[in-house]
């Protein structure tokens, strides 16, 4: 249960990050597909079933943020994921798109490498 709980959670961050890169080419290259229904609906989908799983699997494994530990680190990179993700497709400048576009690209590689390494502080 845990296990495939744990897969689904990987497959979806995986989907999440493809997603909003191809988003991102999109955005940068002026394609009309960016503007399609499933193009905006879907990526609220998976986030809100991938954040979901993480909260599950955070209950089931008993590893909550605590004062400063690697679950409140990743806590803090997937706020700025999120946020940065949202000012990406806000900005008009196209300057400021790619800027926001690099800070979420690096916050979603922070919060993969702290989901893979756990660092104890
Ligand atoms: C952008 C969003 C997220 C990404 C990219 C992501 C990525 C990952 C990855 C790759 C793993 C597997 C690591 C391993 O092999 O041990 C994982 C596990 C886990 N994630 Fe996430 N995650 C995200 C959101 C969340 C959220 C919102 C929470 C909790 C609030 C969370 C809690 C957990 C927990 C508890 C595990 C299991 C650790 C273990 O059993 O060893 N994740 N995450």
């Amino acid at each position: 249960m845990y296990l495939g709980l744990k897969h689904l959670h990987m497959t979806l961050a995986i989907i999440s990050i493809l997603g909003f890169v191809l988003r991102g080419i999109w955005l940068f290259s002026n394609s009309q597909l960016l503007a399609k229904k499933p193009v905006k609906i879907l990526p609220h989908i998976i986030d809100t079933i991938l954040l979901a799983s993480g909260i599950t699997l955070m209950v089931m494994s008993s590893q909550y943020p605590a004062i400063f530990n690697w679950v409140t680190l990743k806590l803090v990179f997937i706020v700025a994921y999120i946020a940065f993700g949202i000012f990406t497709f806000k900005a008009q400048a196209k300057n400021k798109q790619v800027l926001f576009f690099l800070l979420a690209l690096g916050s979603v590689m922070a919060v993969l490498h702290l989901a893979f390494s756990k660092p104890l502080f």
